[in-house]
């Protein structure tokens, strides 16, 4: 389980590995009982494409809320900020104080509108505004957590090694496949079992591929970055902010898991008379004792 010294030395020489089993098989089973909650039926018909579609299983959701963090439930937001994760994002970064950029959770199956054969393409245009150096200190970590068995068929991610494609300045992003073929004639399928992972970069050109077969696939987007540059991630957690469930989990998590998703630490200039009254009225549950000045 987690990250050893050898998918570390794999992602430093290509820009990715892929960690089979990575979650335990109790975090596992826990966050599959989360997500057939957030999107019912679809595990099932994972494992059974013979079976029934799930309800409006076309239909785009109405709401990102059950889809993103933070979730309902305990499991998937202990994944999004497990601790092998920011262990492995921390290392890459050489240190540098982290920022979880991203949690989403994606699902699709054949014929659903996620279902597309994409092009090899980076990242990085939706998580800077600039351009991501070679650099730790500015280095982003992808990851995408498979909660479903991912064959050849179904849908597996594709990646290519940064091999491939050294000291050149990235750009384009994306590349059909006429464009640059070598790209995908040395892609790498991650086909897997779940409760695996790919971790990746934002210099990794990789893809989606398309279903060759019945079947769904249900997954998981966990991205971080180092806290300071206002230029990187590709949302802003305060958008969540009107929701339950986020009041629930920002009374309850700790004051490491506040600071990651960019909350004011304890000893922050922020922290007055003023905000320390209207934050803990905002948050009634929240333990305010830290943060007095
Ligand atoms: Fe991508």
């Amino acid at each position: 389980m987690g990250f050893n010294e050898n998918h570390v030395q794999h992602y430093r020489e290509h820009g990715y590995v892929i960690v089979e089993n990575f979650l335990s098989a109790d975090e596992l089973s826990r966050a599959r009982e989360e997500i057939e909650t957030f999107v019912p039926g679809w595990l099932d018909y994972a494992a059974n494409p013979t079976g029934q579609r799930p309800t409006g299983w076309d239909q785009p959701q109405r709401s990102r809320r059950a889809v993103r963090f933070p979730f309902r439930g305990k499991q998937l937001n202990a994944i999004t900020l497990h601790p092998e994760l920011r262990r492995f994002a921390s290392l890459m970064s050489g240190g540098e104080a982290l920022f979880c950029e991203q949690s989403d959770l994606t699902y699709k199956c054949m014929g659903h509108y996620g279902d597309v054969d994409q092009p090899m393409h980076l990242d990085y245009v939706n998580h800077t505004l600039a351009y991501p150096p070679n650099q730790p200190k500015y280095w982003q970590t992808a990851f995408l957590v498979y909660y479903t068995d991912v064959a050849a068929h179904e849908a597996p991610t594709a990646v290519c090694s940064w091999q491939h494609y050294k000291n050149e300045i990235l750009w384009p992003a994306m590349y059909q496949p006429e464009q640059r073929p070598q790209l995908y004639d040395n892609e790498v399928k991650v086909t897997v079992p779940a409760g695996s992972l790919l971790a990746y970069s934002m210099r990794t050109f990789h893809r989606g591929t398309a279903f060759q077969a019945e079947g769904a696939r249900v997954g998981h987007f966990i991205s971080y970055a180092p806290k300071g540059p206002k230029w990187l991630g590709i949302v802003g957690w305060p958008e969540q902010g009107v929701h339950k469930s986020f009041t629930a989990w920002m009374e309850q998590a700790t004051l490491e898991e506040r600071e990651l998703i960019g909350f004011p630490a304890p000893g922050d200039e922020y922290w007055s008379d003023e905000t320390l009254a209207g934050v803990s009225a905002r948050f009634p549950n929240m333990d305010m004792r830290p943060y007095k000045y």
